[in-house]
């Protein structure tokens, strides 16, 4: 394996500049999602030129690729999305977007040039892998449809996808390093919705009327108690209530019908989710109740927690550990589409590599305006995701 990660790392030094140019392709032209469609047929002349098959599943966006290497053996997928937001970027780079309105300002370009420099790395050894390489450049993470897409197509199968990993690039690790967590890395994601029904009238005048405004406050406020006195302590959820309607245009003086609120549920556990998803209909039906309203609740599971697993934990710990140093990091509140693969049933394992640089001013969240990623996680990017390949295949055909 020493022999493997000294060839990986030449080659992601002989072509770091060229992996950094295809990134800043990707960077000046953002496509969002599902209209991925320039970045898709970019993706299909790379492969080919790389020898690597273009397997059809019928997709519009997004491009699956296999590398078959020496010998029949596992088959190890490896994920990055491709799509941008609808944003103005802000960064200053001299590589920003050409189109105004749009952005990768969540860095699925660094994911996507990353992954693009492990297939030409992977191709320069392909005699040296025991088994093939499904590489899946996924569409639409952004909107959390792309991974149901290509779960629908069928793209963990045909060949089927014994081992699967993917990266998120993320300005709170250090560039050089890359996270390698055991257990959950990013939340599970929920959509809140719920109306509460009064009846409207005259402002000055609320005997006569029943204010759904007063009860949708006590609504919000109890469900921060579901956080502080129904989480355990060494538990954790979030639940934030983001949008609030209410009331027409800037009228002042009358007491609406009905408000709606939309919010977002994060947790890390099955059960805490379970007990948020419950304590809140409770809340939103009783506290209604005791003001005289009526309500609606509607709660939607988009996204599972994105969890590594301990099958891959060795073989990932290692492949990161030939290219970059290792990091420990806290979870994050944010979700993550990746988590919707391991439905398939293959092990699956996400990394964040390191983006950030104080210096250079790469200390930006994703979705900023003024995101920007250093550099060096393309490369690496690049080479945690080639090693990830022998790494596993080792594991898996022990
Ligand atoms: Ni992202």
């Amino acid at each position: 394996m020493s022999d493997i990660a000294e060839k990986v790392r030449t080659l992601m030094s002989e072509h770091e500049e060229d992996f950094v140019n295809m990134f800043k392709h990707l960077h000046r032209h953002p496509e969002l999602s599902f209209q991925e469609f320039e970045t898709t047929s970019l993706l299909k002349d790379y492969l080919k030129s790389l020898d690597i098959e273009i397997l059809d599943y019928g997709l519009e966006t997004g491009v699956i690729g296999l590398l078959r290497g020496a010998e029949d053996g596992p088959c190890i997928g490896l994920r990055a999305d491709i799509d941008a937001l609808p944003l103005l970027e802000e960064s200053g780079c001299d590589y920003a977007s050409v189109v105004p309105g749009r952005m990768h300002a969540c860095g699925h370009d660094v994911h996507t040039s990353a992954l693009m420099g492990a297939a030409y790395i992977l191709s320069q050894l392909r005699s040296e892998i025991k088994g093939s390489v499904k590489f899946i450049f996924q569409p639409a993470e952004e909107i959390n449809l792309g991974a149901k897409k290509l779960m629908e197509h069928e793209v963990m199968f045909r060949p089927k996808v014994d081992a699967l990993f993917g990266i998120h690039n993320s300005t709170e690790v250090n560039a050089g390093e890359v996270a390698v967590k055991r257990g959950p890395l990013m939340a599970a994601v929920d959509r809140i919705e719920f109306t509460i029904k009064g009846k409207g009238g005259h402002g000055g005048i609320p005997q006569n009327s029943i204010d759904p405004v007063v009860a949708a406050a006590s609504v919000i406020m109890s469900a921060q108690t579901i956080v502080s006195r129904n989480t355990g302590p060494l538990d954790s959820a979030v639940v934030s209530m983001c949008n609030i309607r209410a009331g027409e245009g800037t009228t002042n003086n009358v007491i609406p019908d009905s408000v709606t609120v939309l919010g977002t549920v994060r947790t890390y556990r099955r059960e805490v989710q379970d007990m948020v998803e419950r304590r809140l209909g409770e809340i939103i039906n009783n506290v209604s109740q005791a003001y005289g309203c009526s309500s609606v609740f509607r709660y939607l599971r988009e996204l599972p927690v994105t969890e590594n697993g301990p099958e891959l934990y060795d073989a990932a710990y290692r492949a990161v550990s030939a290219v970059a140093k290792p990091m420990d990091p806290q979870p994050s509140g944010g979700g993550e589409d990746f988590s919707i693969y391991y439905a398939a049933g293959a092990p699956c394992f996400f990394y964040w590599v390191g983006a950030r640089n104080e210096e250079t001013g790469c200390i930006w969240p994703w979705h900023s305006p003024r995101f920007k990623a250093d550099l060096r996680a393309v490369t690496i990017g690049a080479g945690t995701y080639a090693m990830s390949v022998f790494t596993a295949i080792e594991e898996l055909r022990k």
